[in-house]
């Protein structure tokens, strides 16, 4: 990243339910290792999020637990804010699309500026209606089965299984999720974006911007069947209204897709308001050759962050566009003697992250699990047995069993100052052992660089794997007897090697990491990334021995008849 500073984002989630395991691998714990790596470069960054309260999913809850929409945004944006702290996650800002003081006016000056410079179209078309509701049925309100790929089951604007765009004249067999009666269809007007003025400009942007193969791939196939327009309007009375002087507009909403990435833009101008005490300052992060602007969001968001949004800010002309787009495939799910399935919450099979945080479950054992097993360039399964057999074997024994063996035999055997390191003394093997270090930072720098979270921690795990067979090799324990002097190198260059794990380690599992480095007498906030090879210059002195890691068991935290819930 050559940019000095960087606006980070991630997906603005629906303030409609709690957190789940799919949403923190999808885009939020990818961009905090990001945000959390990039910062210890010493880049400013700002890491920006908040709720994405609009949309028909939203009134459908409401409807559903007799609330009302800002009732139930409120209540899941906290949850959801909740969740995200206790995994350690922590944005900037978090706002809400509802609540933003400025997200009306800058979604509806977006609005405005597009159709001043022709880019909407005015059409009546078809749409789906409920008869007995008297309501017109936009996107989920309406379910049935795709007409490309014959899947059932499927939401009014996109198929799950093919990504195909679907509407009145592709979504077969149509039921209102409101009354469960088949749906009609009657006419309406709406605004479309001509999506094939921007077709050029997304060309380009493609071209120039870092985005993974998958992706690239996927909107290189959207451009060569040519882009179309898309209705950027909707018959709802949630949502921000259609700021047009026309009779038809009355009562029309924008469509959440078209207001929702605009609260990237309306957060920050939030944020600014409360660091810099200057709202207007979002355009140095905004507007700014200087800052480099990156999205993470999950698979089912690309075609509205990597087309759409791109076509919405190029149209506009103002704002830069941003340089990446990093995008995680789904996660799916797999019980104990199960299928794998999609996680669904109508489903029950969902791994809560509230619920796994309240029976003590440690977020860095998940932030673990989920960074191994990370969906970067595929589908993955989140498997709850294997997440305690990583958690028992990658951190309490390799990690946890190395530092804690060197640590307290430190202490006992020569105090709490480890001895230097004479160089002179050193022998091949801690050479080549000690050039792993120098190595493991520069790979793990370079894919962090790259977003690439699960190459990264899996370069540190090797090197972790490395420590224990030093020390083994070594055999400190049995030096000891023999060779006092020996046995001092040894330590001094297993801690060494654990210093370099605590700060390395931070951006991944930043609890531990504080834990870790407290037994060195570090602090992990005055550390930068470049020191995690200082080693023993950091002037380490041990202090109490902590136990990095519990064991875990499955029946910890998750039950059988939990397994078996239905929503
Ligand atoms: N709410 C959407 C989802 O959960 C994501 C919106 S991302 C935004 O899929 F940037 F557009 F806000
Ligand atoms: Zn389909």
């Amino acid at each position: 990243m050559s940019s000095k500073r960087l606006l980070v984002t991630a997906a603005l989630p629906y303030s409609n339910g709690r957190l789940h395991v799919g949403h923190i691998a999808g885009c939020y714990l990818p961009a905090d290792i990001f945000v959390r790596f990039e910062r210890m470069r010493g880049k400013e960054v700002r890491y920006v999020c908040g709720s994405d309260d609009h949309g028909v999913a939203i009134k459908i809850t409401a409807e559903k637990e007799g609330k009302s929409p800002a009732e139930v945004a409120q209540y899941y944006s906290d949850h959801q804010k909740e969740d995200f702290a206790g995994m350690g996650i922590h944005f900037d800002v978090y706002g809400s699309t509802s609540r933003t003081k400025y997200h009306f006016a800058r979604s509806q000056e977006m609005f405005m500026s597009l159709f001043e410079k022709g880019y909407f179209e005015k059409k009546v078309s078809e749409q789906f209606y409920d008869e007995s509701k008297s309501a017109f049925l936009p996107d989920r309100y309406v379910k049935g089965t795709c007409g490309y790929c014959d899947t059932p089951d499927q939401n009014g604007d996109q198929c799950e299984n093919c990504g195909k765009v679907l509407d009145v004249s592709t979504l077969k067999d149509a039921v209102s999720v409101l009354s469960g009666n088949k749906a009609t269809v009657r006419e309406t007007t709406h605004w479309f974006i001509d999506l094939s003025k921007s077709q050029g400009a997304v060309e380009e942007w493609l071209k120039e911007s870092e985005v993974r193969d998958h992706t690239r791939k996927y909107v290189s196939g959207l451009l060569s069947s040519g882009l179309v327009q898309r209705s950027m309007t909707r018959d709802l009375d949630w949502g921000i209204p259609v700021p047009l002087d026309d009779p038809e507009a009355a009562g029309k909403v924008l469509y959440v897709w078209f207001d929702a990435p605009i609260g990237y833009i309306s957060n920050t101008e939030e944020l600014c308001e409360e660091r810099d005490g200057d709202s207007e300052k979002f355009t140095e992060w905004w507007k700014s050759e200087d800052c480099g602007i990156y999205h993470f969001i999950g698979e089912d968001n690309t075609i509205f962050h990597c087309v759409i949004w791109i076509a919405m800010l190029s149209a506009e002309g103002t704002y830069q566009l941003p340089k990446g787009v990093f995008v995680n495939q789904y996660l799916n799910i797999q019980f104990p003697d199960k299928e794998a399935e999609k996680i669904s919450k109508s489903r029950g099979n969902a791994v809560w992250i509230g619920d796994y945080l309240e029976k003590g479950g440690s977020p860095d054992s998940l932030r673990y699990y989920l960074t191994a097993i990370a969906p970067e360039r595929a589908r993955s399964v989140f498997k709850p047995d294997d997440l305690v057999q990583r958690n028992n074997t990658d951190l309490a024994n390799v990690i946890g069993n190395f530092v804690n063996r060197i640590l307290s035999f430190t202490k006992k055997h020569v105090g709490d100052t480890p001895p230097q390191i004479e160089e002179s003394k050193l022998e091949e093997v801690d050479i080549r052992f000690r050039a792993l270090r120098t190595q493991t930072h520069r790979t793990v720098t370079e894919l962090l660089e790259g977003a690439q979270t699960k190459g990264a921690l899996e370069a540190i795990m090797e090197y972790a794997r490395a420590c224990n067979k030093y020390v083994d090799d070594m055999a400190p324990w049995a030096t000891r007897k023999t060779d006092m002097a020996r046995t001092e190198l040894t330590l001094a260059v297993a801690i060494e090697a654990i210093s370099f794990l605590g700060v390395i380690l931070q951006p991944f599992l930043p609890f531990t990491s504080e834990k870790l480095l407290r037994m060195l007498s570090l602090s992990a906030d005055k550390l930068s990334w470049d020191d995690a090879l200082q080693g023993l210059a950091l002037g380490v002195t041990l202090g109490d021995t902590e136990i990095l890691f519990s064991k875990m068991e499955l029946s910890d935290w998750i039950s059988e008849k939990e397994q078996d819930k239905e929503s």
